[in-house]
């Protein structure tokens, strides 16, 4: 039978000597999801994501990859994933050609199958009228789409993006979204991690953890209406930097969004003149105040913040 759920795990725990950087993860990942992990610097990310993929051993805890065990059978689940690392894990002074070569041999791509994939990558990457320049050459958006075709060579149900388009233009990452989703619809599933909140409301569910220990989980809709207690007061100001300053000097939550600041409050009727006041005491002036619908990265903030 085969199993319902891509990665199941319970109690993942990784250890570097005192310091605990996974604690005690339960995650359940259903096949063809597009699963997004996030969390601030240093949560645990990438050190959990190694964990499943085989790279590095657990200090404790139990799972499941793909229906193989994650401490007795690490080489089956290496060849039934795709694995791209917070750094694309390509070699730079290679040409594109060279690095397809060298990742369809790491993977063991069979003989009669290779021409077809090392054609399918060089189209999926839009990369043919490169295939015989340096790596190192490239745009950082031709890079990231190489990195996920060599990480795909070998047709794995799962893949594992540790923040594949961090540093990438906007235009790249909404190109690379696009695969990640028809990647989904073909039916594999897809564990994402990402610091763009744009990007985690693409995803079916979500984990937040912070300091290695899940704070929050759901579908985007979810998150944004079961963990945002608060009103938010989004401001138009001429200095946004400045006045997020003197608002969290004040003791409330205020946050950078675009050209706009963002204020979590218990409630927007009753705060509202408060910030006009604190703002213009300042000397500075409100040119629009509204009450939004939280964003993700409303949340995101407002629970992150809540644990520091
Ligand atoms: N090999 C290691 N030895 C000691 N500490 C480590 C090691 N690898 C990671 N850590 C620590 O574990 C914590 C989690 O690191 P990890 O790289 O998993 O975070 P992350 O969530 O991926 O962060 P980022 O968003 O910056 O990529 C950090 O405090 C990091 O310094
Ligand atoms: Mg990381």
């Amino acid at each position: 039978m085969v199993d319902e759920y891509a990665v199941e795990i319970k109690g993942l725990t990784k250890k570097f000597g005192d310091f605990t950087a996974v604690d005690r993860i339960d995650l359940k990942v259903r096949r063809g999801e597009i699963f997004g992990f996030l969390g601030p610097n240093g949560a645990g990310k990438s050190t959990t994501i190694k964990m499943l993929c085989g790279l590095i051993m657990p200090s404790s805890g139990s799972g499941t990859v793909g229906g193989f065990d994650i401490w007795t059978e690490p080489e089956e689940i290496k060849m039934n994933i795709g694995y791209m690392s917070q750094r694309f894990s390509l070699y730079e002074e290679l040409t594109v050609m060279e690095n397809i070569d060298f990742f369809s041999g790491i993977y063991n791509v069979p003989r009669n199958k290779k021409k077809q994939r090392k054609a399918w990558v060089l189209n999926m990457a839009q990369i043919e009228e490169k295939k015989d320049h340096p790596v190192k050459t490239l745009a950082g958006g031709l890079k990231q789409r190489l990195a996920l075709g060599c990480a795909i060579l070998h047709e794995p149900p799962i893949i594992f993006l540790d923040e594949p388009t961090s540093g990438v233009d906007p235009l790249s990452r909404r190109n690379f979204w696009r695969l990640i989703e028809e990647m989904a619809g073909e039916g594999k599933t897809v564990f994402v991690t990402t610091h763009y909140m744009d990007e985690a409301d693409n995803c079916h569910r979500l984990v937040l953890i912070h300091r290695g220990k899940i704070i929050a989980e759901g579908t985007p809709s979810e998150l944004r209406s079961s963990y945002m207690k608060f009103d938010i007061a989004e401001l138009l100001v001429d200095q946004p930097f400045v006045a997020m300053d003197i608002l969290r000097d004040a003791g409330l939550e205020a946050s950078l969004h675009g050209e706009t600041v963002h204020v979590s409050l218990e409630s927007y009727e009753s705060c509202q003149d408060e910030i006009g006041r604190i703002l213009k005491n300042a000397g500075l002036t409100i040119k629009g105040i509204e009450k939004v619908p939280p964003s993700l990265e409303d949340v995101f903030v407002t629970l992150v913040e809540g644990r520091e």
